[in-house]
C-alpha cells in the first residue's frame, strides 16, 4: 500500500532538490551580477538581471510544489497548519521549520524587489542581503530534514552549491567590483566561520549514520531510506503512538478470517508496523485465533523485526520480535479500531526479551 503512494515522497524530494538548485543558482547569479561578471561575447549575455529574476520566480514555483508534495505525503500525514507554521510539525520540527522560514524570507525578498521604487534603493539592497539567510536556511533544512542527505549525489549537490556560494561571497567581500567598492575582511572572516561551522555540523550530524534516528530527539525519526540503511539495534526503551487501518479477508472456504493492520509509528527509528491475525469463524459470531504475526521495520524493509504475538487481550498485545543480525526486542501495545476501520494506539518497544513478550501465545483466544 505504501509503495503505491510513494510518488508524493518522490515528488517532495525531487522538487526539494530542484528548488534548492534554483535558490543556489539565483544566489550565484546575484553575486556574479554584483561582481559585474558579464561577458559581452557570451551570447545572449546569459547572466543578466532578467535571468536572475526568472530563476528566482522558478525557485518560488518549485518551493510551492515541494510544500504541496510534502503536505500530501501519506507517510508523514501533515495537517495544512504544520506545513505553513514553523515549529509545530510532529515530524522533524526544527529542520522543517528552517525550510518554512526560508520560504517566507524568500517571499519577502521577492516582494521588496517589487516595492523597490517605493522603499528606495538603499533599503532594497539591505533587505536583499536576506538572500544569504534564505540560502543558508535552505541548505541546513535540506541536509537536516532530507532522506537523501547521505547519498553521494546529494552530498555532491550540497558540496558544489556551498563551494559556489561561499567562494563567490568571499570574492565579493574581499575583491568587490566597482571603483567605489571597498573590501570587507571582517564580513569575509564571519562568512568563513559560518561555512566552517556548517561543514562541521554536516559531518557530525546529517552525514553520519543514524542521524534520522537522533534528529529532533526521535520526533519523526521514522524516516525511510536512512532507517532502511541504519537497521541498528534498539538501544533504549521508547513508546510511540501509531495509526493506520485494518482490512479483513475471508472467511474463506475453511472459515478462516485474516485481519491485516497496516500501521505507521510516529517515533522511534522504525516507522512501519504490520499486525496480522488469523482465526476461524465461530458459530457464535466470534473468531478463534489460530495464528498471528507482528512486524516492525521501515517502508523499504517492513519485516526488519518479526515474531508471533505472545498475548492478545482486547486491544492489548505483546510479542518478542527478532531481526536478522539484530538483538531481540519486546513490543507491547494497545490498539483500538473505530467503526470506519481506522486503527490507533500506542506501542512500547524495549531492547531484549522481557516477561511481557513471552508466553504461550494467544492461539485459542478470541477477537
Ligand atoms: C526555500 C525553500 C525550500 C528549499 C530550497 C527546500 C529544499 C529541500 C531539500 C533539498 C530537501 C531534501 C530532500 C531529500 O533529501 O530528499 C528538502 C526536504 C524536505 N523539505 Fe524542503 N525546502 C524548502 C522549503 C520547505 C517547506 C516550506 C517545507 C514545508 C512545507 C519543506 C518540507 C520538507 C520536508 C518535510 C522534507 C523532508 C522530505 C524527505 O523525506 O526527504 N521544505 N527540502
Amino acid at each position: 500500500m505504501i509503495e503505491a503512494l510513494e510518488w508524493q515522497w518522490i515528488a517532495a524530494r525531487a522538487s526539494g532538490f530542484t528548488a534548492y538548485g534554483l535558490v543556489t543558482l539565483a544566489t550565484v547569479f546575484g553575486l556574479l551580477l554584483s561582481q559585474r561578471w558579464q561577458s559581452r561575447r557570451v551570447w545572449p549575455r546569459l547572466i543578466n538581471d532578467q535571468m536572475h529574476q526568472h530563476v528566482v520566480l522558478l525557485a518560488g514555483v518549485f518551493t510551492a510544489i515541494h510544500g504541496i508534495a510534502v503536505w500530501v505525503d501519506p507517510f508523514t500525514k501533515f495537517t495544512w497548519l504544520e506545513v505553513v507554521l514553523p515549529g509545530i510539525s510532529h515530524y522533524r520540527p526544527l529542520w522543517m521549520a528552517l525550510g518554512i522560514v526560508a520560504a517566507y524570507l524568500g517571499m519577502a525578498v521577492v516582494i521588496t524587489g517589487w516595492l523597490r521604487p517605493k522603499i528606495g534603493y538603499a533599503w532594497w539592497r539591505r533587505l536583499h542581503y536576506l538572500t544569504f539567510i534564505v540560502w543558508l536556511l535552505a541548505t541546513l533544512h535540506g541536509l537536516g530534514d532530507g532522506s537523501d542527505s547521505r547519498t553521494a549525489w546529494a552530498i555532491g549537490i550540497y558540496g558544489i552549491s556551498s563551494a559556489a556560494v561561499v567562494g563567490l561571497t568571499l570574492a565579493r567581500l574581499l575583491r568587490p567590483a566597482g571603483s567605489r567598492a571597498r573590501s570587507m575582511p571582517g564580513w569575509a572572516g564571519l562568512t568563513s566561520v559560518i561555512a566552517l561551522g556548517g561543514l562541521v555540523f554536516a559531518l557530525l550530524g546529517p552525514l553520519r549514520p543514524g542521524w534520522n534516528a537522533i534528529a529532533n530527539g526521535g520526533k519523526g525519526s521514522g524516516s525511510r531510506l536512512a532507517t532502511a540503511v541504519l537497521a541498528t539495534n534498539v538501544q533504549a526503551a521508547y513508546s510511540a503512538p501509531f495509526q493506520g487501518s485494518v482490512t479483513q479477508q475471508g472467511p474463506d472456504a475453511q472459515g478462516v478470517v485474516t485481519l491485516s493492520f497496516d500501521l505507521l509509528v510516529q517515533g522511534g527509528p522504525y516507522g512501519v508496523m504490520t499486525l496480522t491475525l488469523q482465526g476461524t469463524a465461530l458459530p457464535s459470531g466470534g473468531v478463534a485465533l489460530t495464528g498471528s504475526s507482528l512486524a516492525l521495520g521501515t517502508p523499504a524493509e517492513p519485516g526488519l523485526y518479526e515474531g508471533g504475538l505472545a498475548q492478545l487481550n482486547g486491544g492489548r498485545f505483546s510479542a518478542t520480535l527478532r531481526g536478522n543480525g539484530l538483538s531481540p526486542i519486546t513490543v507491547v501495545g494497545n490498539l483500538s479500531v473505530d467503526s470506519s476501520n481506522n486503527v490507533q494506539g500506542i506501542v512500547q518497544v524495549q531492547p531484549g526479551v522481557t516477561q511481557e513478550g513471552t508466553g504461550s501465545g494467544p492461539d485459542g483466544g478470541g477477537f
